[in-house]
């Protein structure tokens, strides 16, 4: 069915296939700022959205959802293994993030992601009409666009990396760095979270493939590729709407009581990965009450830490380090009743999140490098009363936009320790016009704009 103007390709689709224990199976929301991004964009236009339905086995038929046609794509087994657990995030997800973890580098994940990528895009070459536009996605899609390219040499080839893009001396290390910078060089249009990150790769595209590079651009194979900075965002309106809704506020009162009405709730939400910093939060919140400068219950942790890629071995040493954490801060300074910390390894829905924000005294986003961070945004956009305080990593994207946040170093705990004291007493009329200009530049820099701002630049290339 070759007719669609406009196709997304993401290794997720929107939704994710799930199998309850009776063995009945069911649709339900895909985790992370990816799909929060794209997904209202895509279902505006009516367009295709080539992903994988996030389980093992055979595609489902393609079906249409939401406004959008959605077009799954099936990984056996073995594939999930060496693409997605692997390939995709044992080596990628890690070098990408500063080698926080260390990356492996296995030839047998490689040789799968190169065929999966081929997968991904045969189908997007089936289903995208003449001339039309596809957007490529994220750091499991690298080889797609000059593969697509190569079927398809009438469409109009985007990719956006909504991951950091690591500078030259960490990316070399990868084994098969040249195919993924021909990989993308296979794109009219590579977009990037930061500035730094598309010149990291036009400086590779020079030195590595030695090729004729200025500015933003580099020419490849008779053709001109721009790589440029669009900072992803959300959709600032429907979320503050959202957030001042009268079931959320009143549910954002019931949790302050749930929580036993404490004077201050700090709050953390994240999917649970080493990339974000939890243990930082955890061990500054410990050290600020063994010095009494926070005391329970008076001051709680409220900490969202959404279950993901569990098969992953860094992520489980994660997950058990945090738990000990909170089981030991709770240990000392909880209540019968009245833990410090509130743990939650569960996936919350946004109503929920929204309440939480607005129930937040302080928010706390520690990454240690984050290619964006929509959590923080979300924060900022749901603060229409010019409550809460923001403490945000400098090692965010979010953190180039967000000037008036508390910014801090995520490796500099004592730094941590005195911004989240100074967001936590912040003077009212202080903290009220820091949002309030947080909230001014993410009104003008919402998701529409970053779409259409790529969406024109991709265009002005057919
Ligand atoms: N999110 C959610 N439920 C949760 C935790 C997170 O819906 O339990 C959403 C959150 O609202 C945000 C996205 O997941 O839109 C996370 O995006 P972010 O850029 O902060 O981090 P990522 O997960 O993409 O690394
Ligand atoms: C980040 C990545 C996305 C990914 C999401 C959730 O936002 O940039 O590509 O989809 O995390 O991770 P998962 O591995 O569950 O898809």
């Amino acid at each position: 069915r070759a007719d669609s103007p406009v196709v997304v390709v993401a290794n997720r689709l929107p939704v994710d296939q799930v199998t309850d224990p009776d063995g009945t199976t069911r649709w339900q929301r895909s985790p992370g700022g990816l799909v929060t991004a794209l997904e209202p964009f895509v279902a505006g236009r009516g367009g295709a959205w080539v992903g994988w339905s996030g389980s093992a086995g055979g595609a489902p038929e393609p079906f249409e959802s939401g406004g959008m046609q959605l077009i799954p794509v099936g990984l056996e087994e073995e594939e999930v293994d060496r693409y997605y657990e692997g390939m995709s995030n044992a080596s990628l997800w890690p070098l990408y993030h500063d080698v926080v973890e260390k990356p492996e580098y296995h030839r047998t994940w490689w040789d799968t992601y190169v065929q999966v990528n081929k997968r991904f895009a045969d189908r997007a070459a089936e289903v995208a009409g003449e001339h039309a536009i596809v957007w490529v996605h994220d750091y499991q899609l690298q080889l797609v666009p000059a593969m697509l390219r190569q079927r398809r040499p009438d469409l109009t080839i985007g990719f956006f990396l909504h991951i950091p893009f690591p500078p030259y001396e960490l990316f070399t290390q990868l084994p098969w760095r040249s195919a993924i910078v021909e990989g993308l060089l296979g794109a009219d249009l590579v977009g990037f979270q930061r500035p730094s990150a598309a010149a990291n790769f036009v400086q590779l595209a020079r030195r590595l493939h030695e090729l004729p590079a200025r500015g933003h651009t580099v020419e490849y194979d008779g053709r001109t590729v721009t790589a440029r900075a669009f900072p992803i965002s959300i959709d600032v309106a429907a979320f503050d709407e959202l957030a001042s809704s009268p079931e959320v506020l009143a549910r954002a009162k019931e949790i302050r009581a749930e929580l036993g009405n404490p004077e201050r709730i700090i709050l953390g939400v994240d999917r649970l990965d080493y990339t974000k910093g939890i243990s930082v939060r955890l061990a500054a919140f410990e050290e600020l009450l063994e010095d009494g400068a926070l005391e329970a219950p008076g001051t709680v942790l409220v900490q969202v830490a959404t279950p993901s890629r569990e098969r992953v071995e860094h992520y489980v040493h994660m997950r058990e380090t945090i738990e000990q954490q909170v089981g030991h801060i709770n240990g000392i300074y909880g209540s019968i009743g009245g833990p410090a910390v509130h743990y939650f390894n569960q996936s919350m829905p946004r109503e929920e999140l929204a309440a939480l924000y607005r129930a937040a005294d302080v928010m706390l986003v520690t990454p240690y490098r984050d290619g964006m961070n929509l959590v923080a945004k979300e924060y900022v956009a749901a603060r229409g009363d010019l409550g809460g305080a923001l403490v945000l990593s400098e090692f965010a994207g979010a953190a180039a936009e967000l000037k008036q946040a508390f910014l801090v170093n995520p490796h500099d705990i004592a730094g941590v320790k005195n911004q989240l004291v100074r967001a936590l007493r912040v003077e009212p009329a202080e903290g009220a016009r820091r949002m309030r200009a947080m909230r001014r530049h993410l009104f003008k820099n919402d998701l529409e704009h970053w779409a259409t701002s790529f969406f024109d630049a991709l265009r002005a290339r057919a």
